[in-house]
C-alpha cells in the first residue's frame, strides 16, 4: 500500500476538493425528471445563456479542431486591450479567471510567504494559495463584508499577496470604491493585490471602483475578469488579468500554452462587442436579485445585500434544503464549505425559474414548521 504521508508533502495533502454543483444532467437523472424541468441555480450561470454574437461566430467561425490555438491569444488579447484602454501588454487571457488566480498565487507564494485574505473567500482562489505550500491569514468577516482595516494589519513581513473579491462570492456583498482605492495605498509596495471582478458586470455602476486607473497607480495591483458570468461563457473557459507589463510579462510565462481553446478566443472577443445582451442581462438581473431577495424576507429568511447574480440566504440547515429543492429539480448551492451550514446560496435564474424558487421553498418552509 502506499504511505499517503511520504507520497505527497503536508499542504497538497491539507486541501480540500472543490466541490462544483451538481449537472443538470445529474439531478435529473437522481430525482427522476426530465431535463427540462430542472433548473440550475447554483453556479452563477448566465440564465440567458450565451452572448448570441458570440454564438453566432462560433457557428460561421468554427476552429479547426486538428490545430492548436494560437498560444498567445493575439486577437482576444487586442480585443480586450482597445475595449479596456490599455497596452496589449497589460492584459493576460487564460483558460477562465480562475486559472489566472492561479496563476498569480504559484507568481508569489511558496512555502515561507504568507497570503492574506478574508473569511469566506472564494474557495478555488484558497486552493491555489494552499496548493504553493504558503501560509494563509484569513481576516474574520463577521459582517459578511471584507474587513479592510483587518487585511491592512494583517499584513506581515513575509506577505506576498492579497486576495480581494469585489463582489465576493459566496456573500454578494461589494466594497466601497473609495474605500477600496483607501486601501490601496495602505499597501507596501512589494505586496501584490489581487483584485477578482468576476461579477462587476452586475454592479450597479455607481458601486464600481475605476479598478483600470487603479492598475496605472498602484503597480503591485492586479485586476481579474472573466466571460463566464455576464458574457454567458462558462463553458468556453475565458477569464483574464490586467496589470502592469512587469507583472503581467511574469503572468504569461506562467500560463500553461494553449488552454485557451481557438473557439474560446473567438467567442469571447465577439462577446466583448454585444453591449446589448450585457444590459440585457445586467438588467434582468437587477431584477432578478430583487425578486429573491424580497420574496426570501417575506418569508422570514435572511439575505444578504447581494451586488452580484446570486444571493445567500439563512434558511436553516443549508445541505438539507438544498437536498429538498433537489427532488423538485431546484439546484441551489449549500456553502457548508464556507463554514455557512445554515445558508444556501442562489444564482438568479430566468423570472419563471426565481418563482419555481420562491415556491418550493415556502412550502418546504411550511412542511418543516408542520413537522415541528
Ligand atoms: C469570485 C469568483 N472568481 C472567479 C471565478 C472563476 O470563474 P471562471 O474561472 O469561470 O472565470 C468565480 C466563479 O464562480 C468566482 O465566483
Amino acid at each position: 500500500m502506499t504511505d499517503d504521508t511520504t507520497m505527497f508533502p503536508q499542504h497538497i495533502r491539507a486541501l480540500k476538493p472543490y466541490v462544483p454543483g451538481l449537472s443538470i444532467e445529474q439531478v435529473a437523472r437522481q430525482s427522476n425528471l426530465p431535463v427540462a424541468r430542472i433548473a440550475k441555480l447554483a453556479s452563477n450561470e448566465n440564465p440567458s445563456g450565451a452572448s448570441p454574437l458570440a454564438l453566432r461566430a462560433l457557428t460561421e467561425h468554427p476552429a479547426d479542431p486538428s490545430r492548436y490555438p494560437d498560444a498567445d491569444c493575439t486577437d482576444l488579447t487586442h480585443a480586450l486591450a482597445s475595449h479596456l484602454g490599455v497596452p496589449a501588454d497589460w492584459v493576460v487571457a487564460a483558460a477562465g479567471s480562475e486559472s489566472v488566480l492561479g496563476i498569480v498565487a504559484s507568481m508569489l507564494l511558496a512555502p515561507g510567504r504568507t497570503a492574506v485574505y478574508s473569511q469566506y473567500s472564494f474557495q478555488a482562489f484558497v486552493n491555489a494559495a494552499q496548493r504553493t505550500g504558503a501560509a494563509s491569514r484569513v481576516v474574520p468577516s463577521p459582517t459578511f463584508t471584507v474587513d479592510l482595516d483587518g487585511l491592512a494589519s494583517a499584513i506581515g513581513p513575509d506577505t506576498a499577496l492579497i486576495y480581494i473579491a469585489n463582489p465576493g462570492n459566496p456573500t454578494g456583498t461589494w466594497l466601497e470604491p473609495e474605500a477600496l482605492e483607501a486601501f490601496l495605498h495602505r499597501v507596501p509596495a512589494q505586496v501584490v493585490v489581487l483584485l477578482d471582478e468576476a461579477y462587476r458586470e452586475y454592479m450597479p455602476p455607481e458601486r464600481r471602483g475605476d479598478s483600470l486607473a487603479w492598475i496605472r497607480r498602484f503597480p503591485n495591483l492586479v485586476v481579474t475578469r472573466t466571460f463566464s458570468k455576464a458574457y454567458g461563457l462558462a463553458g468556453l473557459r475565458v477569464g483574464y488579468g490586467i496589470a502592469q507589463p512587469h507583472i503581467a510579462e511574469v503572468m504569461r510565462r506562467l500560463r500553461a500554452p494553449f488552454s485557451v481553446t481557438q473557439n474560446a478566443q473567438l467567442a469571447a472577443a465577439v462577446a466583448l462587442t454585444d453591449t446589448e445582451f450585457l444590459k440585457r442581462t445586467a438588467d434582468a438581473n437587477r431584477v432578478g436579485l430583487i425578486q429573491l431577495s424580497q420574496a426570501f424576507q417575506e418569508m422570514g429568511i435572511e439575505v444578504l445585500p447581494s451586488s452580484a447574480n446570486f444571493v445567500l440566504a439563512r434558511v436553516g440547515d443549508g445541505s438539507d434544503m438544498a437536498r429538498r429543492l433537489q427532488r423538485r429539480g431546484l439546484i441551489v448551492r449549500p456553502v457548508g464549505n464556507y463554514g455557512l451550514t445554515e445558508w444556501l446560496r442562489v444564482s438568479v435564474g430566468r423570472p419563471d425559474e426565481n418563482t419555481r424558487l420562491i415556491d418550493a421553498l415556502d412550502t418546504e418552509l411550511r412542511e418543516l414548521a408542520a413537522e415541528r
